[in-house]
């Protein structure tokens, strides 16, 4: 019988959103443990949220440093760190962490910069370390569904794709911890929406098809009076394979909450999937068929959990990526788990989106 595999966390203090999904996902197939972190820039509230979780007192460390050195003396210390913490504080918490010899599982975007993210991918690959980002709707059993209908030709060649990330939360002047963050360059990084969720968009559509997003066409606003960065993107997308495409993110879509959804055309069939109804997959056909696609039959066993028609959501889609990233730290094969690779070309798309869109340079090409 394997071993469970020792988690430590940065980030995911008290009032977190992410930290805590981090742990339940991590832990829900019993393949991994969370038993230290360093959750937040301020000791005592490391500590308040070392009880919270439950973990032993003594590995609740005041910051990164002391975890990482103690850790690493422990010989029950942890296997590899978790980074939970805001975009600015990816980079330095995944050096810290390769430069102390441990594997890395970041939440996204990979970095606040494009600069960052070309640091960290050569840490990586100085380090040699095993890498995860987790680009949540790459979990869903639907998405991994449709990825592979598309690989096995069931849509033909794919001639569009539309996906999109509606929310409303920020429609106002931002308030709250997870608000405040976003919306500050100096530690949301040089994206606004387009690094919250307009990256997750990104990187579902490319996921999803294999394609890779060659150019695109980018008009990004601050719509809320007094925000710096974006809080509203309409992109046009040309694919390498010549297929078009349209990518929308907003913040400010009033009574939205996480309306993620994707449409893919080739010239044999459609599909569509939205986050919102995860279990349900539409297959359109020629013949003017609508095929429902349901989570739980057998072509997705594998990802899901519970008899079909019992709903599995988030929680579970998180839970795969973590099953995925043991699967990496234990040398088995079968991850889909999104990597370094994944991390640039989300940062590559943030950086050069920003940039295009306030010189109002028409479609530029997404170079990585
Ligand atoms: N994959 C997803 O679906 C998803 C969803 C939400 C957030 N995120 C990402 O997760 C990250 C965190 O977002 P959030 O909404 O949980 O933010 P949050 O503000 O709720 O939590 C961030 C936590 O990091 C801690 N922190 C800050 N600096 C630290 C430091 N130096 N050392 C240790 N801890 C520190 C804070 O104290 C806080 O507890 C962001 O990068 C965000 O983009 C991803």
């Amino acid at each position: 019988m394997s071993m469970r595999l020792r988690m430590g966390m940065i980030g995911g203090g008290p009032g977190a959103f992410i930290g805590p999904v981090h742990r339940i996902a991590a832990e829900l197939d019993r393949e991994i443990e969370l038993v230290a972190g360093a959750f937040s820039s301020d000791a005592a509230r490391s500590s308040a949220a070392g009880d919270f979780y439950r973990i032993d007192p003594a590995r609740a460390y005041p910051d990164v440093a002391a975890m990482l050195a103690a850790e690493k003396a422990r010989p029950d210390g942890v296997d590899f760190i978790a980074v939970v913490s805001p975009n600015h504080h990816h980079l330095p918490a995944a050096r810290a962490a390769l430069e102390a010899g441990f594997p890395v599982i970041s939440d996204k975007p990979m970095t606040a910069t494009l600069d960052e993210a070309r640091e960290l991918a050569a840490l990586l690959q100085q380090a040699a370390l095993p890498y995860g980002l987790t680009y949540t709707y790459s979990g869903y059993p639907m998405a991994r569904e449709a990825r592979a209908r598309i690989a096995a030709g069931e849509l033909g060649t794919i001639r569009k794709v539309v996906v999109e990330y509606s929310q409303g939360w920020l429609s106002q002047p931002a308030e709250g911890k997870q608000a405040e963050w976003r919306v500050d360059p100096a530690r949301a990084g040089m994206g606004g929406c387009i690094g919250d969720i307009g990256v997750h968009a990104f990187h579902l559509a490319e996921f999803v098809t294999g394609l890779r997003v060659a150019q695109i066409l980018p008009d990004l606003a601050a719509v809320v009076p007094g925000r710096v960065l974006d809080d509203d993107c309409s992109i046009l997308l040309r694919f390498e394979n010549g297929a078009r495409g349209v990518l929308l993110a907003s913040q400010i879509e009033v009574g939205e909450l996480n309306g993620v959804r994707i449409r893919v055309y080739g010239d044999k069939a459609g599909l569509s999937w939205q986050q919102e109804e995860p279990n349900t997959m539409l297959l359109k056909h020629l013949d003017g068929r609508t095929e429902v696609l349901r989570a739980g039959t057998p072509q997705t066993r594998a990802s899901v959990r519970t008899p079909g028609g019992h709903p599995e959501g988030y929680l579970e889609a998180f839970a795969n990526l973590y099953r995925d990233f043991a699967k990496v730290l234990r040398g088995e094969p079968g991850s889909l788990l999104p990597g370094a690779t994944d991390g640039l070309r989300g940062m590559t798309f943030i950086d050069t989106a920003v940039r295009a869109s306030a010189s109002q340079a028409g479609w530029v090409a997404l170079t990585v």
